[in-house]
């Protein structure tokens, strides 16, 4: 077990900065996953961790050891990718067991710990069959189970689920979670997959052009963002954004150049409420309507911006009409207009 800490991390790839001096602490048995768009730095943070990649100034430190110059074998970190490597010749037995193929442990000691891990990612009536003969999400885990034999201090997850379908990512992800409580051991994991971020993360670090933005449990982080370009990033649909004033706690749609921003997530804008005093009121003209099931989404066009908001299931709403959305008083969040920062809610 241990605690991984990013001191003032910076890289650069000749004179290109990518990271710009991070600070993390990841604590001891803590799932953390990172965001962010492609290109912010996610995989180069996570390698950089691992030692497959040089450290351009700052510190990593694995438990109270600085790790900078220490060799990624050295560092005892399992690290599992999205094109996870199985061989295809070999058995599943085999392919975990390949994991020891260094250890000094005995041939009994090695065949147990393959056992334990076989049991524990539900391989065990599978251990003899190739890899051809697997599933996705059964060859992801026979990837993780080569990594789980070495008793690793720590995992490193680079968006091990993308190859999956959107089934066997959702079974993955209660198993990779389950997997977590029952090690208890310390996991930085990396994902493109809202869904992912938001159901497995204990924290959700935000980066955005190789910076941390935002580093939080995933419902504050959903509840209070503390910017614009977190706010939208994280929550699906993303958060509507419009120019706003603001008086006595009621926001309005403003003109011109405001100072104040107004968010409203889809699912607190509604349509067809009859909440009393709202915080926000937004009216404007229907040009797409998804239903989901259990609620409609409905797009509507307020002065030239497209606003997302949500009706109840079988609304009788229709392309070109006429909605008004409401958002209840508490729900709008506001940023200042400059520098996009989180000044709280109305
Ligand atoms: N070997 C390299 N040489 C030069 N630049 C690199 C190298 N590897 C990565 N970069 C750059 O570093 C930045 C961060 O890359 P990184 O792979 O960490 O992004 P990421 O957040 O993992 O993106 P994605 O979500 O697409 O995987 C990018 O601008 C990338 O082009
Ligand atoms: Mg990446």
């Amino acid at each position: 077990m241990a605690t991984f800490e990013l001191r003032g991390l910076i890289k650069a790839y000749g004179k290109t900065r990518v990271i710009h001096g991070i600070d993390l602490l990841i604590a001891d048995g803590e799932f953390v996953v990172f965001v962010g768009p492609s290109g912010c730095g996610k995989s180069t943070t996570l390698r950089m961790i691992a030692g497959l990649e040089e450290v351009t100034g700052g510190e990593i430190r694995i438990g109270d050891r600085v790790v900078n110059e220490v060799d990624p074998k050295e560092r005892n970190l399992a690290m599992v990718f999205q094109n996870y490597a199985i061989y295809p010749h070999m058995s599943v037995r085999q392919n975990i067991a390949f994991g020891l193929y260094t250890s000094p442990l005995s041939k009994a000691d090695k065949a147990r710990k393959v056992d334990e891990a076989g049991a524990l990612l539900g391989l065990t009536p599978l251990l003899d069959r190739r890899p051809a003969a697997l599933s996705g999400g059964q060859r992801q885990r026979v990837a993780i189970g080569r990594a789980m034999v070495r008793d690793p201090v720590g995992f490193l997850f680079d968006e091990p689920l993308s190859n999956l379908d959107a089934q066997l990512r959702a079974q993955m992800r209660i198993e990779i979670k389950d997997l977590h409580r029952r090690l208890g051991t310390t996991i930085a994991y990396v994902t493109h997959d809202q869904v992912e971020a938001m159901t497995m993360a204990d924290r959700i670090v935000v980066m955005k052009d190789g910076h941390i933005l935002q580093a939080a449990p995933p419902m504050e982080i959903y509840d209070n963002p503390v910017d614009v370009f977190t706010a939208r990033f994280i929550g699906t649909p993303s958060m509507n954004i419009v120019p706003a004033t603001q008086s006595g706690g009621v926001v309005t749609l403003a003109e011109g150049d405001p100072n104040l921003l107004a968010g409203v997530r889809p699912h607190d804008l509604l349509v067809g409420s009859t909440i009393a005093d709202p915080g926000l009121t937004l009216t404007g003209t229907v040009t797409a309507v998804e239903p989901l099931g259990p609620e409609t989404l409905v797009h509507f066009d307020v002065a030239g911006r497209s606003i997302i908001a949500t009706a109840p299931a079988h609304g009788p709403v229709t392309i070109g009409a006429t909605v008004t959305a409401l958002a209840p008083r508490g729900h709008v969040h506001l940023f200042d207009a400059g520098t996009e920062k989180a000044m709280g809610r109305a």
